[in-house]
């Protein structure tokens, strides 16, 4: 089985989540950005990010590599923004190829709104079996990210 987990991250808390997943299950890695950056100021990351979220934009990205076509599953880890998944993971969802083969999904949130962000990309993603919600390094729930992941790469490999 040859797998792929995509992902996007801006503060590297999803990085480090698919980091660790890809460890687990001998995945290979792709890390997708916008080509416009975020602005740096945390103050219009939430202005600029939130609102391109709740709208659902689709920025272009850069990253998605271009052997995608080769993979049996793909894996997809976002941050959550304003309740939804951050619009690089949009674009890169358009593609139906891609979101066919997406069977997993894992979130991180700063305060609990993965539930709310699976739910829509269960809508988008007609294979999707497995979900994991994950939190920022900065709360008090990060501490069972490492138990959570391990059983997330446990479901996936039994499929
Ligand atoms: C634009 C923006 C919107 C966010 N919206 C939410 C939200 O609705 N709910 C939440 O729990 N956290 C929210 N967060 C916090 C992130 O989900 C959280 O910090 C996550 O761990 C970031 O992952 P990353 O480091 O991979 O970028 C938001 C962060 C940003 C930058």
């Amino acid at each position: 089985m040859k797998r792929i987990i995509i992902y996007y991250s801006l503060t590297d808390n999803t990085k480090n989540a698919a980091e660790r997943l890809a460890g687990l299950l001998s995945a290979d890695l792709c890390r997708i950005d916008t080509v416009k950056p975020m602005p740096s100021d945390k103050g219009k990351q939430m202005i600029i990010g939130g609102m391109k979220a709740v709208f659902g934009m689709r920025p272009e990205i850069k990253g998605v590599p271009l052997n995608i076509a080769s993979y049996d599953e793909i894996i997809v880890g976002t941050p959550v923004w304003a309740g939804k998944n951050a619009p690089a993971v949009n674009t890169l969802l358009k593609n139906k190829q891609i979101r066919e083969k997406v069977t997993a999904v894992f979130t991180l949130s700063g305060g609990g709104d993965n539930d709310k962000c699976v739910a829509r990309l269960r809508k988008m993603l007609p294979n999707l079996k497995h979900t994991a919600a994950l939190a920022d390094r900065n709360h008090e729930s990060a501490c069972h990210n490492e138990d959570i992941l391990c059983a997330l790469a446990k479901e996936i490999e039994n499929g």
